[in-house]
């Protein structure tokens, strides 16, 4: 959309204003990128404003009653408080040491596929697969259920791993939405019409079968009064809010499953190319890696020449240290987000009164989306907002300021969106990337096939496939 936006206005002679009306989408949408709107949005008059509930009735069958698309009620917010239990020091603590150890354990078995002549690799496969297993981990923890679909396409069954098929059911449940049909009424969103919508339906429902499998197995493994595990549905089986709804607990988890996967995984493969793309990142996050591992009274010592174990990994990867240390890894996670932000733009939302906000009368009928994409390229807020610059978060930085020299407004950034419907996994995902890239960069090393990938990057976000061959080589032993 940004490119079609983009081309439209230029040819007029104009920028992309921070506010128009997006009529590709029958009916119109308002599609708002400016940060004094956010504001308004997200704070000031945050209780007028809500979720667009059509999203919710073309999605219902995979994700139900589940957070993500209801409207901002007392229930969605009693729910979403205790989701929130998932992300709390002690779970989050324990399950970052199972994902460092998996992490170390991913590297390894690629170092052996180097040694068998399988170097060549596609980098988003290699990182959503490692992403998906990190995933599943979390939310289902030990389990003996195989965890891979049958799986309806046009010309028969396939088997696929249940990340896998998550990811193919969202962007199915997307391209239902975006039929001329449904752009033209709403009287079909929960209708399945035609062979491949009917396809569809059968593989929702053989997905929810299988989720049910895994609520039973654990309600069994839960039994042993000294069962422990912080993976995300033993937390639901725990509370009673939600123990006794296995619909509900399907649909939290599917939420999860589709929130978190694709979003985290385009966050680590935009970062992991932009640090092979350019020079100067990959010179300062190696030094950061060196400095993390040499003591005060050493001289820094090189990352190559240093083997780290995975005890060593969970002591400088741990809870505290992801938050308060690792600043220069933290700037390029930011910098990533902002200039491609794995969620391009907002689920529609609307206002529960008319009301005049930033001096624009809208109404409640019409569809808002928020921008993200553009918002961030602000040439307003962003000094060179198409150039990757990751001081620009550094606050003792001159890139830490506006290109006329003030302070950015505080919405100016909204990867994760923000008011009281800011992302839940916010933190879940930055930690999951915090950790994967140190492991990975300090283990392995990649170059792009193509040279085309040195010079420009291909676009990525949540919607968007890209192929990007790379060649492995470990970094150590060399
Ligand atoms: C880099 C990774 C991620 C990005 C960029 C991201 C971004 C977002 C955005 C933009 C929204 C608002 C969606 C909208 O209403 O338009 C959102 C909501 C949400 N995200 Fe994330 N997300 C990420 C990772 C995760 C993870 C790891 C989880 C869970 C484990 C998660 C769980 C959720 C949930 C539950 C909501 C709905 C919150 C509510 O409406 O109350 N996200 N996320």
């Amino acid at each position: 959309m940004y490119t079609y936006y983009k081309g439209y206005f230029e040819s007029q002679g104009k920028e992309i204003p921070s506010i128009f009306v997006d009529f590709l989408a029958a009916g119109g949408q308002l599609v708002v990128s400016d940060p004094d709107i956010l504001q308004e949005l997200f704070v000031t008059k945050s209780k007028f404003v809500d979720k667009q509930h059509r999203a919710r009735t073309i999605m219902e069958k995979l994700i139900g009653r589940s957070i993500l698309l209801e409207k901002s009620t007392e229930e969605q917010s009693m729910k979403r408080k205790r989701l929130s239990a998932a992300f709390y020091k002690d779970k989050m603590t324990q399950i970052l040491q199972i994902l460092v150890k998996k992490t170390y354990d991913w590297t390894q078995k690629l170092k052996q596929d180097i040694k068998d002549g399988k170097s060549e690799k596609e980098l988003n496969k290699l990182v959503n697969d490692h992403v998906t297993s990190c995933i599943m981990t979390s939310v289902f923890g030990e389990t003996q259920l195989k965890q891979s679909l049958q799986f309806q396409t046009g010309n028969g069954e396939e088997e696929l791993s249940l990340g896998i098929c998550v990811g193919k059911l969202f962007f199915k449940m997307i391209r239902k939405q975006i039929t001329p049909l449904r752009q033209l009424t709403q009287l079909f969103d929960r209708y399945y019409i035609g062979k491949e919508e009917q396809d569809l339906l059968k593989n929702l429902q053989n997905y929810r079968v299988f989720l049910q499998k895994l609520i039973e197995e654990r309600k069994e493994q839960m039994k042993d009064p000294n069962h422990y595990s912080a993976d995300f549905l033993t937390l639901l089986l725990s509370d009673d809010l939600y123990q006794q709804d296995d619909e509900l607990m399907k649909d939290e988890i599917s939420t999860f499953m589709l929130a978190s996967t694709q979003t985290t995984a385009t966050l680590i493969t935009n970062t992991l190319y932009y640090y092979e793309q350019l020079p100067d990142v990959k010179v300062k996050l190696r030094n950061e890696l060196s400095k993390v591992f040499t003591s005060n009274d050493q001289d820094l010592i090189n990352i190559e020449n240093i083997n780290i174990s995975v005890e060593q990994w969970i002591d400088k990867l741990g809870y505290d240290q992801l938050q308060e240390g690792w600043k220069y890894l933290y700037l390029v996670i930011q910098e990533s987000l902002r200039i491609e932000p794995p969620v391009r733009s907002s689920v529609p939302m609307q206002l529960r009164e008319s009301m005049n906000i930033c001096g624009y009368n809208i109404d409640t009928e019409t569809p808002i989306l928020v921008h993200l994409f553009l918002l961030h390229r602000n040439p307003k807020e962003w000094q060179n907002p198409d150039k990757f610059i990751p001081e620009r978060f550094d606050p003792q930085s001159t890139f830490y300021l506006t290109p006329d020299g003030r302070k950015r407004k505080s919405h100016s950034f909204a990867p994760f969106l923000g008011g009281r419907r800011i992302c839940l996994g916010k933190t879940f995902a930055e930690n999951i990337a915090k950790l994967v890239i140190p492991i990975f960069i300090s283990e392995l090393e990649f170059k792009f096939k193509k040279e085309e990938h040195y010079k420009r990057k291909p676009p990525k976000s949540l919607s968007t496939e890209i192929n990007v061959p790379i060649i492995l080589s470990a970094v150590k032993g060399k």
